[in-house]
């Protein structure tokens, strides 16, 4: 049970004692830490209710409160707060029990359900740039922190490898290389020779494909043309498309496993089509579909909207299937595979209408249970120091792997001026740790501005801090040889500061159910970032290598293997490596 579980428990039972049932005894953190640790504002909640005085009650609640064996001082606070303040040997005892606890405190809220996590959603044939870092990101980390909440969760990188850019791809390789077998009459996927494209070819081809189609409309039809030729199975095509899907991944894979970022799953959009059928027969039998100019559409509109909510077209005139469809019947495809109780979907906040429509269009011709939850993170974006979105110095867009360079390499020099034998893979977990950071101590609708030197200083609010600071840690475990997993119960707590820290840990469990419930990895990497701000500050007022009462001196370093215990798997949560020196 979480500290706070606890002190609502006791506050609950309190407020019983004394005549008050109900759902009362919130407590949360005190926002006076010099007059308490704790306060509960329940009394004016109970004072409406009873039509007292919140001071009558507030009162006899803390006088009974203060009767507690773990409370060390429940005072009230006019005009209607107890101010509460637990006993030392109370708070060692806790911060133990939930060092000991196999979910680490975490109160297991997902427990039995089962999480879709749609994100990453790359494009085939376009390398990843910087538009795709925050969805892998914050995916990553909703991923692991739901699963440290006991969620079932299944990370699914949703492909973009159906549309369009495909068929502007393929019809440019047409143009130059009219002599590929796959581009024959009659071409025979089992005898023709292979067909070989690399990743370096395809991230030229598609931005030329890309211009060429905006300025020439025939050259959009011709590529409109072979994209539905290749979603009505063109063997020629599509055995191409196979062979670019390949080449698309391998090359993404990279950039994700720079980043520490894995899924479970593989989908893409053409997953979706063999339930495009059903989807279809699904709204045809509903009633939901409407003829527009030859295209099908889905209306969606509800009378309490109050800004456009378009149909959405979920067949076009020329039969062929766009985005909304595929989501849609993935969505099928979830459902059968999955069984899902959420679906959550961590993409840029511009498609926020995109997938409210699809959400309404799937309640509508009920493709999940009742119960299952749409979510929708919309994430805002990243910007350059001078607020606006950011490019490269040439105003282009930057790839990610250029993104993942810089990083590294401006770690790799800030590394070397302490560090001779810095490596280049300690250099790239700092990278990343930095872009992390600055990414996630957000919520994921806000923008913020990246700034490689600000990522990467040591000192403030940066990932770089908190990696430093555990390194610190580890280096007096070391040189005291001690082994960081053997942790017993400290002793005593000597000061404010040691005090804070531990409150600080003790808070840990809590930010990963808000993490949840609000959709935000943020109350996590902040708390991380506190413990170690905590730390230092600890750790600057007691010199603990130096202490010469030995059993201070081994309380403290209990203390250091449960603050090193806790940064590590917070940043593990959040998909942060840790190095071993800095
Ligand atoms: N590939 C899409 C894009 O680049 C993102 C996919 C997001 N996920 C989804 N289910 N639509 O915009």
């Amino acid at each position: 049970m979480s500290l706070k579980i606890e002190l609502e428990k006791m506050v609950k039972d309190a407020f019983k004692a004394c005549g008050y049932e109900g759902n009362v005894g919130n407590v949360t953190e005190s926002k006076r830490p010099d007059l308490c640790q704790f306060q509960s504002n329940d009394s004016f909640v109970v004072a409406k209710q009873e039509k007292k005085n919140p001071k009558e009650i507030g009162e006899a609640v803390a006088a009974e409160l203060d009767k507690d064996s773990r409370v060390k001082e429940a005072v009230f606070a006019a005009p209607g707060f107890i101010n509460i303040t637990m006993n030392d040997e109370y708070l060692i005892d806790s911060l133990y029990k939930m060092v000991n606890d196999e979910n680490f405190g975490i109160k297991q809220i997902g427990s039995g359900e089962t999480l879709v996590l749609d994100y990453g959603g790359p494009n085939v044939a376009k390398p990843l740039h910087v538009g795709h870092l925050r969805t892998a990101v914050i995916g990553e980390a909703v991923k692991r922190i739901g699963r440290a909440s006991g969620y079932n969760v299944i990370g699914d990188i949703h492909l973009g490898d159906w549309g369009l850019p495909i068929g502007l791809v393929i019809y440019e390789l047409k143009l130059r290389n009219p002599e590929w077998a796959c581009f024959q009459e009659g071409f025979d996927a089992d005898t023709d020779e292979t067909i070989t494209v690399t990743p370096e070819l395809l991230y030229e081809v598609y931005p030329t494909a890309s211009a060429k189609s905006k300025e020439d409309e025939d050259y959009l039809a011709a590529a409109r043309e072979i994209t539905a030729k290749l979603q009505s199975g063109h063997k020629g095509y599509y055995v191409l498309w196979e062979v670019i899907l390949e080449v698309s991944k391998a090359d993404v894979k990279k950039d994700y496993d720079k980043l520490d970022v894995e899924f479970d799953y593989w989908y893409g959009e053409s997953d979706a089509v063999p339930y495009i059928p059903e989807l279809m027969k699904t709204l045809n039998d509903k009633g939901l579909i409407r003829d527009s100019d030859g295209a099908k559409v889905v209306d969606v509109l509800e009378e309490t909207d109050k800004s456009p909510m378009p149909p959405v077209i979920v067949e076009k005139s020329d039969g062929s299937s766009i985005y909304a469809t595929t989501d849609l019947a993935t969505i099928i495809q979830r459902q059968k595979d999955f069984n899902p109780d959420k679906i959550w979907y961590v993409v840029d906040k511009r498609q926020g209408l995109h997938f409210e429509q699809v959400f309404r269009v799937a309640r509508k011709a009920n493709l999940v249970g009742e119960n299952t939850e749409f979510e929708f993170l919309g994430f805002g974006t990243m910007n350059g120091p001078d607020g606006k979105p950011f490019k490269t110095r040439d105003g282009g867009v930057m790839s990610l792997s250029s993104l993942l360079n810089t990083v590294q390499t401006t770690a790799k020099s800030k590394l070397l001026e302490n560090n001779p034998n810095a490596t280049d893979e300690d250099a790239l977990r700092i990278g990343v740790a930095a872009l992390k950071f600055g990414d996630l101590i957000n919520h994921p609708s806000s923008d913020y501005a990246f700034d490689v030197d600000k990522f990467l200083a040591f000192e403030g609010k940066t990932g770089s801090y908190i990696l430093y600071n555990n390194v610190r840690i580890l280096g007096i475990l070391e040189r005291l040889q001690q082994d960081p997993e053997m942790i017993a119960p400290q002793k005593t707590i000597a000061s404010e500061n040691e005090r804070n820290l531990i409150l600080l840990l003790l808070r840990n469990p809590e930010q990963f159910q808000m993490a949840m419930t609000e959709h935000s990895p943020s109350y996590v990497t902040e708390n991380t970032y506190n413990i170690a701000a905590a730390f230092a500050k600890f750790y600057a007022e007691h010199n603990i290598v130096k202490e010469e009462n030995v059993e201070q001196q081994n309380s403290w370093l209990n203390l250091l293997k449960v603050t090193h215990k806790t940064l590590e798997f917070n940043l593990d949560k959040l998909g942060i490596k840790t190095v071993k020196a800095m």
